[in-house]
């Protein structure tokens, strides 16, 4: 399964949906196989309108493609799962997903499509205070939802995002079918030891989103330059030996540690750049020397971004 999934995939947080289309068939274009969707991305149609035009341009067959994209909040309650995929596949223009998975353990009030898709964080807001909307849906009801597409065929694979160690061990406690991936946070300042050699120890593949750290959260105020593993001295100075990039060094180490890594850019040089990191190898030193600049610093923190930006204080991490 894990041989599978694309070592290097391509994330599609924060593309406009106006550039997405453009973007996703200039990825594949670049060489990407492995697209990291999701209904909350808010550029579902665009995407698939991109893949659509690579598909048809013969860059390469929809087997050839894997396609993740990821169940939304609102629609954990056992009735809106199916639903809920559908609409991701008609938008994606797909007939299956190779990965569909549970966006974030949390579970929000229903919110339906005629009203607003996709619904976003808080419940409604038009409000005076805008607030999210918790529902009451137990993760084990939305996980056996999951379950029913690995019979139908509707999604090759299924997993989680977002989950800590605890969840895990209980997911894993009443899955019929097992969660074959984990994707979480994962870059030099966060490196998720513990958490990723459990999800491998229970059988799954990682994909680490970020994994560049703080540059995907500049636009959005939620970091600040000087957090940039990309500056580090240390991880020049590897560049320099290896003639790469910063980032480069950085995706590669996420790869030799064994996750996926999934970075975005709207680039076409970076694209290749951020393709081009399985053909040279870091020292087990320097392996060593990235992984110990863990600060634990997690950037995309529910308990932090909910209360600031949708009024409701939210954490999922402790
Ligand atoms: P841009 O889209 O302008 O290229 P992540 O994938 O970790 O979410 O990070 C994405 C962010 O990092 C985006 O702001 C993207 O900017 C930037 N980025 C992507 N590739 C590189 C690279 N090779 N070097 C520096 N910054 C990059």
């Amino acid at each position: 399964m894990s041989m599978e999934l694309p070592e290097v995939g391509f994330g599609l947080w924060k593309i406009a949906a106006d550039e997405c289309a453009d973007v996703v068939y200039q990825a594949i274009k670049t060489g990407y196989r492995h697209l990291d969707s999701a209904s909350d991305y808010g550029n579902e149609k665009a995407v698939g309108e991109g893949i659509k035009r690579a598909l048809a341009e013969g860059l390469c067959q929809r087997e050839d493609l894997w396609v993740t994209s990821k169940l939304w909040n609102t629609y954990h309650a056992k009735e809106h799962v199916l639903p809920a995929l559908e609409r991701t596949l008609a938008d994606l223009q797909l007939e299956y997903l190779d990965l569909y998975l549970i966006h974030f353990p949390i579970a929000l009030a229903y919110v339906p499509f005629e009203t607003r898709y996709p619904p976003e964080w808080v419940f409604d807001p038009d409000d005076d205070s805008p607030e999210m909307k918790s529902s009451s849906v137990p993760l084990s009801e939305t996980w056996a939802a999951m379950e029913q597409f690995k019979s139908s065929g509707l999604a090759r694979h299924i997993g989680v995002c977002n989950y800590s160690s605890g969840l895990l061990h209980d997911l894993m406690s009443y899955a019929n079918h097992k969660p074959e991936v984990l994707q979480i946070e994962s870059h030099p300042y966060l490196t998720q030891e513990k958490l990723i050699r459990l999800a491998k120890a229970y059988g799954m593949a990682v994909t680490a989103f970020s994994p560049l750290g703080a540059s995907s959260y500049y636009e959005l105020g939620m970091a600040d330059a000087a957090e940039s593993v990309l500056d580090l001295a240390l991880v020049k100075q590897i560049a320099s030996r290896l003639g790469k990039s910063p980032a480069q060094i950085i995706l590669r180490w996420g790869i030799q540690r064994g996750t996926s890594v999934i970075p975005k850019s709207t680039g076409t040089a970076r694209m290749k750049e951020n393709l081009a990191v399985t053909n040279f190898v870091l020292s087990d030193a320097e392996m060593k020397s990235i992984s110990a600049l863990n600060i634990n610093r997690r950037f995309n923190d529910p308990g932090d971004f909910c209360e600031s930006a949708f009024g409701t204080f939210y954490p999922i991490y402790d």
